[in-house]
């Protein structure tokens, strides 16, 4: 199977940035620790800054791959054209959240995504991508 893990803005710094709420783990050592334990699967993993990079994968892998786990950031918050993009290609979302977002400010509670996915998990730490992945593979 082909899954492709899509983080968005800011998660490149995962490991630096806001240790107390994001740990302190780069995303690659997790991405490799994930790819051994999961050798059977075709694992990808993409990361950018910007919204229309993120559209753009979407639509690339979208109507071949097996599963998209996406983390989009603070685009979860933000972006129609995001959502859009999850409506129109074949492939499931999860949408993965590394914070509970609902313990936190306000205008992180609503996620313009969550409708077009398949399910969201939410405050799990890293291990969400994790869970994400298994959620695809039934
Ligand atoms: C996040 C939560 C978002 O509100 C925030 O903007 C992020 C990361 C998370 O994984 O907890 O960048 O998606």
């Amino acid at each position: 199977k082909k899954i492709l893990i899509l983080n968005g803005p800011n998660l490149n710094l995962l490991g630096v940035r806001e240790k107390s709420i994001y740990g302190d783990q780069s995303f690659e050592q997790y991405f490799d620790e994930l790819k051994s334990k999961y050798a059977v699967l075709d694992l990808e993993y993409f990361q950018s800054n910007s919204e229309g990079a993120i559209i753009d994968k979407l639509h690339e892998v979208g109507f071949d791959y097996d599963g998209i786990v996406l983390n989009a950031g603070a685009y979860t918050h933000t972006s129609v054209a995001i959502a859009d993009a999850i409506a129109a290609i074949k492939t499931p979302v999860v949408e993965v959240h590394i914070s509970n977002v609902h313990q936190r400010e306000e205008f992180r509670h609503h996620s313009y995504l969550s409708k077009n996915c398949k399910g969201v998990i939410i405050g799990f730490g890293l291990n969400g991508y994790r869970l994400g992945l298994e959620s695809l593979l039934g």
